[in-house]
């Protein structure tokens, strides 16, 4: 017995070194801040209550439910409009520095027209901001993720060049009555994925399926909307409260097939990140030079009467470039690309992405392929290519079907913040905080309540959507309290 008892405890030593060998030693600095997100249309539900006007995602919803996965919605989603008390209990629970949420922008204006705004929205925001303030919780606050009213989505939302003028109306509310309180403010979520998706393509709200046009106008607008509402936030706001502004890019990293993909792969990178990235964050601004020649230059080759990219002015290139204090980056996984040679016929307008590359797809609603090496090297590729920005990881995620028991999504968050520390301890990248996507299951867009992504369980079938921790939530909080993984 004895001898077992000291060969027991020999393995565990043994165990517990290589733990410790293999577990990176790093901490998170002292600087560094740790939160979850959410978004309003994806949580709140009360979809038509105090005031709140339709928005393009209650009118698929509601209209073409065969659009989402299991024909569900967000008009209760996790009922958040009433419970928000008790999310800020999970925050405080968790031990966040900040939490970052989305304003719904047809609680504030509810036909979109930005008249009169509707002052029960405001009060919303205002009653929600406070009690995280109250509770020591930082708020971060997204401008649009996604829930354009419908009465703009009429007037052909994104596509509309009025928009910017809109948008930028509408973001002038918030900070109106909001800069007091927040210091970080993000201007767009995520515009790749709703210019790309949903004008590109069918897989979001509108499905406008334009691809190479629809989405290159969404893009074009988003790019000037958000300058001009830097500007402002900038030239009037900035000083209430000593805040600062981004946006959030969706990033994957895209990895080569082969050796000889390497070229088709850096064109990837600059078609999805670039697209937007360049304009803001690159010394010369504009769209990136390989993109102008794909769909600028070749498309006039090939006969259309203008590129299909559209054009900025010297002015507007001016105006664009350098509007933000930080970039938000979204990343959740890494894909292989591969080269894929223009076909000639340009003419069906075909996505680029499928006519000059070919990305290996399986988003959404599949298991994506865990690569934590690959988050570090876009890490690396964007303090190399925009000069070392600051950057806040804005959401980090993994999706799966809900178990409370989610070993896979702790080992997911295990290895991808093990991988962040490397990279601000090695590679020297200038990444102050990490949001974990999401604080709760909640709406997950096309996939409705099928996919899940949240550290706490939700309820979906009981009225009163009661949350409950999973794994990763104590996981979480215990990084968050040791600031460092694996202790
Ligand atoms: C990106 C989006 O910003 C968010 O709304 C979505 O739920 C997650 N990624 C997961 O797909």
């Amino acid at each position: 017995a004895n001898k077992n008892a000291v060969f027991l405890g020999i393995t565990i030593l043994i165990c517990l070194i290589a733990y410790r060998e293999c577990a990176s030693n790093y901490t998170f600095p002292s600087y560094f801040l740790f939160g979850t997100g959410t978004s309003s249309y994806q949580i709140e539900g009360a979809w038509n209550e105090s005031g709140k006007g339709e928005n393009l995602w209650d009118f698929v919803t509601h209209n073409t439910p065969e659009f989402i996965d299991d024909r569900s919605n967000g008009d209760i989603a996790c009922d958040s409009y009433h419970k928000y008390e008790e999310d800020i209990a999970l925050l405080k629970n968790l031990g966040v520095n900040f939490y970052r949420f989305s304003v719904s922008w047809a609680r504030i204006y509810p036909n979109g027209y930005p008249y009169n705004p509707n002052q029960e929205g405001i009060a919303y925001y205002n009653t929600l901001i406070d009690a995280l303030l109250a509770q020591n919780i930082t708020p971060m606050l997204t401008i649009h993720h996604w829930d354009v009213p419908q009465r703009l989505q009429e007037l052909g939302g994104w596509t509309n060049s009025r928009m910017v003028n809109i948008f930028t109306e509408y973001a002038r509310t918030l900070l109106e009555n909001f800069s007091d309180r927040i210091k970080y403010w993000i201007t767009f979520n995520e515009p790749y994925t709703f210019c790309n998706e949903g004008y590109g393509s069918t897989r979001y709200a509108p499905a406008l399926n334009m691809s190479g046009r629809a989405d290159y106008l969404c893009a074009h607008n988003v790019l000037k909307s958000h300058a001009a509402v830097y500007h402002l936030f900038n030239n009037t706001y900035r000083s209430r409260n000593n805040a600062t502004m981004g946006i959030c890019l969706s990033a994957m990293w895209y990895e080569p097939s082969s050796p000889e993909d390497e070229e088709a792969t850096e064109r990837t990178r600059q078609f999805i990140i670039g697209l937007y990235s360049n304009p803001i964050f690159s010394t010369n601004g504009d769209y990136p030079e390989v993109m102008k020649e794909y769909i600028g230059n070749r498309s006039v080759a090939q006969g259309y009467s203008k590129s299909r990219l559209p054009q900025f002015t010297s002015d507007e290139i001016e105006f664009i470039k350098g509007t933000f204090d930080f970039l938000g980056m979204n990343h959740y996984t890494t894909r292989l690309a591969r080269n894929s040679p223009p076909t000639n016929n340009m003419v069906s307008f075909n996505s680029d992405m499928q006519t000059e590359m070919w990305v290996n797809s399986s988003w959404p609603g599949g298991r994506e392929p865990i690569v934590p090496s690959g988050f570090r090297k876009l890490l690396t590729w964007i303090k190399n290519t925009y000069n070392n920005p600051i950057v806040y990881i804005t959401e980090n995620g993994y999706g799966d079907n809900g178990e409370l028991d989610d070993y896979v999504r702790v080992s997911y968050y295990g290895s991808y913040l093990e991988a962040l520390l490397e990279a601000i301890n090695e590679d020297n990248v200038n990444v102050r905080g990490y949001s974990a996507w999401s604080l709760m299951d909640n709406f997950e867009w096309k996939s409705g309540y099928t996919w899940r992504y949240g550290i706490y369980s939700v309820n979906f079938t009981d009225p009163n959507r009661p949350r409950t921790a999973k794994l990763s939530a104590t996981f979480y909080k215990n990084v968050i309290a040791n600031r460092a993984v694996g202790d």
